[in-house]
């Protein structure tokens, strides 16, 4: 079985202008060597509205990271005001995009069966999702995480028939991310990460089967900076990192890419 390649994934959520966006993807792609692209798969996940910018960059260029979004409507058009399709996504190259992130279940209510549908939606769409799942304080204090995370994860995967996330083509990414590790600066320790990640393949192995589990990548995200990268990803069951502040900062970002 071939080891399972990491993934970095910049979450610039709600941030950066359009101007910005652009300078920062210049920025990581003059930072990072192209050598590091043999090890590790990287991706920036912009705002709606810098997409095509950067979807242009990148083609152009012949970067060698690729991009993808932070939402995707469970429908593909309609009077959706304010929502853009899996169809749209698609067109604009988007590889890979988020779906189920807590920002999103707490800020627009996303419920378990809402965020199955947008799951549904990539898959259909020929894009990977990066399926969050993720505990607050009170639940893991209560020492309730692996359950709630896996209810999340069994939720999510409803009707997701293991050959629309195995093969070619889209795939699945599973992202754990903490929600008290979530722009707190207070990371998971190493150990706490890998835990939460076994579970997630453990329960994809119960879904699907051994083999599934054992190609899918399962993220950690969650304060993530380039100084923790390296003791995160050095688990077994963490393939990569989910990154949100420090994916801002180009030379950051590329350094934490480079350390993975
Ligand atoms: O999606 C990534 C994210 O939620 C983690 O954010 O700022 O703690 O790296 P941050």
């Amino acid at each position: 079985v071939e080891p399972r390649k990491p993934l970095i994934a910049g979450n610039w959520k709600m941030n950066l202008t359009h101007l910005e966006g652009i300078h920062l993807v210049q920025k990581l792609a003059m930072s990072l060597p192209e050598k590091y692209y043999a090890k590790v798969d990287v991706a920036v996940l912009p705002p709606f509205t810098h997409i095509r910018s950067v979807q242009t960059l990148i083609d152009g260029d012949e970067l060698l990271m690729v991009h993808g979004a932070q939402d995707i409507s469970p429908y593909d058009s309609g009077a959706y005001t304010g929502d853009v399709s899996g169809p749209m996504l698609a067109k604009l190259g988007c590889k890979y995009v988020v779906v189920g992130h807590s920002e999103r279940r707490e800020y627009h209510h996303e419920t378990d069966e809402l965020v199955n549908l947008k799951v549904r939606a990539a898959l259909k769409h020929g894009i990977t999702p990066i399926l969050c799942v993720g505990e607050g304080l009170d639940v893991r204090e209560a020492g309730g995480h692996i359950a709630h995370i896996t209810a999340q994860l069994r939720a999510a995967l409803a009707k997701v028939p293991a050959a629309q996330i195995t093969g070619e083509g889209p795939t699945l990414v599973v992202a754990y991310e903490p929600i008290w590790a979530i722009g707190t600066g207070k990371v998971a320790s190493p150990a706490d990460a890998q835990e939460a990640c076994a579970a997630l393949r453990a329960t994809l192995a119960e879904l699907y089967d051994a083999d599934v589990a054992r190609r899918l990548r399962i993220l950690y995200g969650g304060s993530v900076k380039s100084s923790n990268v390296g003791e995160i990803v050095a688990e077994p069951d963490v393939d990569g990192a989910l990154v949100g502040g420090a994916s801002l900062d180009g030379a950051e970002f590329a350094k934490l890419c480079a350390v993975a």
